[in-house]
């Protein structure tokens, strides 16, 4: 696991944008995971900016959002199939049905969730995979104690994920208490990961999961055992972290040719 401090936020865009300019041109056809919630917003507005002015194209690409709440009506500003292609999607040039994410309207919740699953690991599986981190240390909505081997399935959130959600909807009433979400062993298929964390209200989770034992309390702990994740996260939520002067150093020594 490479952990990159940034001092801002904002610092943390290039990194990140960087890595998918790499990828797409490598890969013009790339699978790309994508995170809702405000983390990554910002890497999001330097894709749409590259795309627009300097031509980097998700024209032959495909995405898969990582989880979905379960009840929303189609085009609610908060369904997360809505946000996607409201903050990031339709603002580039992925084709007409590119775009993918779980189905919180079906009526067998329960086959949905297979059947998202096994869309993923048909198209060959996800290249570049962004991830937030919740203040519990979730990743998509694998809450703690979510099995660390799980795929996408029907969850429950906790009522921290629906306090920490309810600044989008009106009050926490409006926030759904269920959900469907890629599955930890489903997150770990993907190539590369890389999680994002930003605020004070991150660092316990930062910490426990990066440097603490893997276990399924501290969902995000499973990256551990991936063998390319990249953990960007900036001085706040950095603040707990016990080898934290020795992240700095090895990021400042990288070789300049070598990318996340
Ligand atoms: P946030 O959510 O980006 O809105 O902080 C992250 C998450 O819950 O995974």
């Amino acid at each position: 696991m490479e952990v990159v401090i940034v001092d801002t936020p904002t610092d943390a865009v290039p990194i990140v944008a960087d890595a998918y300019s790499k990828l797409l041109t490598e890969k013009p056809d790339a699978i790309l995971g994508l995170a809702t919630g405000s983390t990554p917003l910002g890497v999001y507005k330097e894709l749409i900016r590259r795309h627009k002015e300097q031509g980097l194209s998700f024209a032959q690409a495909r995405s898969f959002n990582l989880d979905e709440y379960v009840g929303l009506p189609e085009g609610h500003p908060e369904a997360y199939a809505t946000f996607i292609r409201r903050e990031f999607t339709d603002q580039v040039d992925f084709r007409p049905g590119a775009v993918k994410g779980p189905n919180g309207l079906a009526e067998d919740l329960l086959q949905a969730a297979i059947d998202y699953d096994n869309e993923i690991v048909d198209s060959g599986g996800i290249d570049l995979q962004i991830l937030g981190i919740g203040s519990d240390g979730h990743i998509a909505f694998n809450e703690p104690m979510s099995s660390l081997g799980s795929r996408t399935r029907l969850k429950t959130l906790t009522e921290q994920t629906r306090a920490d959600n309810a600044r989008f909807f009106d009050s926490i009433d409006g926030v759904p208490r269920l959900c469907l979400t890629q599955g930890i062993g489903t997150i770990m298929e993907a190539r590369h990961i890389v999680m994002l964390g930003f605020g004070e209200n991150k660092a316990d989770a930062v910490h426990a999961c990066i440097e603490g034992p893997i276990m399924a309390k501290w969902p995000a702990s499973a990256l551990q055992l991936h063998p390319h994740t990249t953990v960007v996260v900036d001085e706040a939520a950095a603040s707990r972290l016990e080898e934290h002067d020795y992240y700095k150093t090895t990021w400042s020594k990288k070789p300049d040719w070598q990318s996340i």
